[in-house]
């Protein structure tokens, strides 16, 4: 698709349907090309209004992404426009790799399955590059994020006897670890990032697997792992963690566990992680202040009512050298709109990062920026992190098949399933 702006120039917006957008300078007499996902994947289009913001210093200079540098931002007031489009229309079926927004393929998305890691090697490949890289680079992000204990969870800890010994497995940036200054808790993560946020916050903590847990077996009273497991690619790297926790306990010692669910709306109710789906209002809040809250902070999506849950991106189509992006084997998952309800257990959630700049031969995924604007991807880089959610009874069903322990309590807490296992 080409459009040519002759007269004047002027702002368009282009929109991905997870939410984020771009505005994008065009000068006077300018040719701007779409093609591959700035054609298909994001919408465009020019607000009516009498200004624009656009950079001082570009001034009807070059087609450019408008930043949020605001020492250089002014107004430039709209005059008569002329701009002439020629798009190219396709008179047989389409298969193009966009089908949530593809009019000929909308009726036939359900048919496209997503595929899985086939074997342990897949799976840990999956989950290096699309859980443990994007929490390596957003760590700091996503401290900033996470200030708010969930209440079920303080409950527990406050629950055990002074001087327990505690592990919280997965422990992010150790939002858990001072909760009872009664228990002696020790925290575990495979971010070093934020492990060393915990440590700044003099606690303790090292960097492991949770499928491998450098602490004696039976040597803790309790243990906790929140919005972890859910980042486990397959139905048996899942078990083996759970066997892992419970390997840890003390006979008698009790396990909580949380992951997100599939199920947002349960028993009437929609999830705090779906109710936040507001707009741009509280995209960048911590999802529940001071009250339960889902496992996820993720900033959510503005309303875009696109459904994206099935817009499936080959994995593979992330190789895009020029963005440094690696290949990793060659799964189809979808990815996810934030803030909207799940269509698959297996999905990928985008994480837009605020306030960081990353270095350009580190991997944001390409998928939302349309060619040519590097320096937004700079600026606002999206990461995709792998979840599996679980469905009703799944999270329990799994803990049941393990012999040394048994299931105290399984409940449902805003958007999780939690269990409470105890060590027989
Ligand atoms: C959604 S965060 C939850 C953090 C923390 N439990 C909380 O509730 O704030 C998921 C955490 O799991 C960690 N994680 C993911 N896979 C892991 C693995 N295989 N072993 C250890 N930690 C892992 C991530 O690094 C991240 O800190």
């Amino acid at each position: 698709m080409v459009t040519g702006f002759v007269s004047f120039q002027i702002v368009m917006d282009f929109k991905h349907p997870d939410g984020h957008t771009v505005a994008i300078m065009l000068p006077r007499c300018s040719l701007l090309v779409m093609t591959g996902e700035s054609r298909y994947l994001w919408t465009h289009g020019i607000t009516p209004r009498k200004y624009d913001v656009v950079q001082a210093s570009e001034l009807g200079q070059k087609v450019r992404t408008i930043t949020a540098d605001v020492g250089d931002l002014t107004l430039n007031r709209r005059e008569t426009r002329t701009s002439f489009t020629f798009r190219k229309v396709r008179r047989s079926p389409c298969n193009c790799i966009y089908p949530s927004v593809c009019d000929s393929q909308k009726g036939q998305q359900r048919l496209v399955q997503p595929s899985f890691p086939q074997n342990e090697t897949e799976a840990s490949k999956l989950e290096q590059e699309y859980v443990h890289k994007v929490y390596e680079e957003i760590a700091t992000h996503f401290s900033s994020t996470r200030h708010s204990p969930w209440p079920q969870i303080v409950e527990f800890l406050r629950s055990l006897p002074t001087g327990s010994i505690v592990a919280d497995i997965g422990c992010g940036n150790g939002k858990y670890l001072g909760i009872n200054e009664d228990l002696y808790m020790v925290g575990c993560d495979r971010s070093k990032n934020l492990v060393d946020i915990c440590g700044e916050k003099h606690f303790q903590a090292f960097v492991c697997d949770a499928l491998s847990v450098p602490i004696r077996s039976g040597s803790c009273d309790a243990c906790i792992s929140v919005a972890v497991i859910h980042h486990f690619s397959t139905a048996e790297r899942r078990l083996a963690t759970i066997r892992e926790l419970a390997r840890l306990l003390r006979p008698g010692g009790t396990a909580l566990i949380y992951v997100w669910a599939m199920e947002q709306e349960y028993k009437n109710q929609k999830s705090k992680y779906l109710k936040e789906n507001n707009g741009s209002k509280n995209k960048d809040k911590e999802m529940n202040i001071g009250t339960a809250q889902g496992p996820l902070n993720d900033q959510g999506p503005d309303n875009s009512n696109q459904d994206s849950a099935w817009s499936d991106q080959r994995l593979n189509d992330f190789k895009d050298e020029s963005c440094g992006a690696k290949p990793v084997a060659d799964f189809r998952l979808p990815v996810h709109t934030n803030r909207t309800s799940f269509h698959s257990q297996d999905l990928l959630v985008p994480w837009h990062l605020k306030g960081g700049t990353k270095k350009k031969e580190e991997s944001a995924d390409t998928v939302v920026v349309p060619s040519g604007s590097k320096e937004l991807q700079e600026l606002s880089p999206v990461f995709h992190r792998y979840y599996h959610v679980f469905c009703e009874g799944e999270l329990e069903a799994v803990c049941r098949s393990l012999d040394c322990v048994r299931v105290q309590k399984s409940y449902y807490d805003q958007g999780n399933w939690c269990v409470i296992l105890e060590k027989l």
